[in-house]
């Protein structure tokens, strides 16, 4: 008898059309070239351990191998970014692409996308990731998954029209492999921020358009960088900084059973509010910039971070001063909820860094809020690069990100 009731083994097919219709209609699919590759490659083939509805959420990374700590070393990116990424990288039929950070699925749509005239080789540092024969099982046997560490593996393999990087790079060694006009998508992490730019040559340096908001997965080997990062609160939360003195643990953590400075701004943001430039202003700012993540799963009662991730911080060897989110607020008029945006300071410093960091607050409400964001420019490393009047200079291994609020 034909029964009314659903399925407990959702179609593949009917997922993969509804993750299309969604990244449709929250404009992460705009043209029908990418609509189509997203709509042909089956997810779920890249990661037969996880169940299908989890594969095809639209804004979840599925974790495809750990480390002996646990900690995730390779995954497939949540479909949104990956259709953000491959819509900047406008791929054409014919392309050559190299990918860095490899597992099959996105190199798939990569191939669907530059078809059977194009180039794909997708780089990855771990020989089990390298070792699974997905791609041939799927039907694109002409990408070509070479094994090694990115930072030198493609020298000899250039140019190529676009490089799509899909790891939590700390630097940029590979703009001599673009090819003239070419761009480079590259997950960029500075100040313990990262955006993902779209990298296009203006002379002899790059353009970073399009900075967007995302978490990756770091990068290993030779371009792998070590932040200064203490775990306080019982190891519920992280503060990071990237570079500087250490920072001292045992104080900071010290630090939260003595006094606390709280200072309240009057700056007020909304549940759905993207407010991504306050960070890069106050990192803009000062180089004690640092971020600060709790751990999803314990919540700790002795810090009240504004975010799980990328809290924004001032942070010292031994203090630190942080923001925080006051309790919901109803607008009278139009209903809307508000949070308002407050500091919480720890330590000797922390009263310091608490007033700093509300007046950068302050200043971002009052001048930049509505602002665009600051502009970004790659640099090599040598000569000096140009230190703008308000922003920042990163400087890395190869390369050297400039900030610049204009
Ligand atoms: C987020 S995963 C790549 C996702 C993949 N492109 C997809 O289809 O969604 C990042 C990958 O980068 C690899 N990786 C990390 N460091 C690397 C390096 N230095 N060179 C090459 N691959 C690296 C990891 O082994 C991991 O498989």
């Amino acid at each position: 008898m034909p029964s009314d009731r659903p399925s407990s083994v959702e179609s593949p097919d009917r997922l993969r059309d509804a993750m299309v219709a969604e990244l449709r209609e929250r404009g992460a699919i705009r043209s029908s070239e990418i609509a189509a590759a997203f709509g042909t490659v089956p997810r779920e083939k890249f990661a037969p351990e996880v169940p299908v509805s989890a594969v095809y959420s639209t804004r979840d990374t599925v974790v495809t191998r750990r480390n002996a700590a646990g900690k995730a070393t390779s995954s497939i990116s949540a479909p949104w970014l990956q259709a953000e990424m491959l819509e900047t990288a406008c791929l054409r039929p014919g392309m050559r692409v190299l990918e860095i950070g490899s597992g099959g699925y996105n190199a798939a749509l990569i191939a669907e996308l530059v078809g059977p005239d194009g180039l794909v080789i997708s780089v990855d540092i771990d020989p089990f990731v390298t070792g699974r024969a997905i791609l041939a099982e799927t039907g694109y046997p002409q990408v070509k998954v070479v094994l090694g560490d990115a930072e030198h593996a493609a020298d000899e393999l250039g140019p190529f029209d676009v490089i799509l990087v899909t790891i939590g790079a700390w630097d940029c060694p590979w703009g001599h492999l673009l090819a003239p006009g070419g761009r480079m998508i590259v997950p960029l992490r500075f100040c313990g921020l990262t955006r993902s730019f779209t990298f296009v040559r203006d002379g002899g340096h790059f353009a970073g358009l399009d900075p967007t908001v995302c978490g990756f997965i770091p990068i290993q080997g030779a371009g792998a960088h070590q932040e200064h990062v203490a775990a306080v609160a019982g190891g519920t939360v992280n503060l990071l900084i990237d570079a500087g003195p250490a920072l001292d643990a045992a104080a900071l953590d010290r630090a939260l059973d003595g006094d606390r400075t709280e200072r309240w701004t009057g700056v007020t943001v909304g549940y759905d509010d993207p407010f991504d430039t306050l960070h890069l202003w106050i990192a803009a700012r000062t180089e004690t910039f640092g971020v600060i993540w709790a751990d999803p799963q314990r919540g700790s009662d002795r810090m009240e971070p504004a975010m799980r991730w990328f809290t924004p911080a001032l942070i010292t060897p031994d203090s630190f001063a942080y923001l925080t989110m006051g309790p919901e607020q109803q607008d009278a008029e139009s209903g809307e909820r508000r949070y308002e945006l407050g500091v919480h300071g720890h330590c000797r410093h922390g009263d310091a860094l608490a007033r700093q960091l509300a007046d950068e607050v302050a200043t971002w409400d009052e001048k930049w809020r509505e602002h665009p964001g600051p502009d970004f420019t790659l640099y090599p490393i040598e000569p000096t690069a140009p230190v703008p009047t308000i922003g920042r200079v990163f400087p890395k291994r190869h390369t050297q990100l400039v900030m610049a609020w204009t």
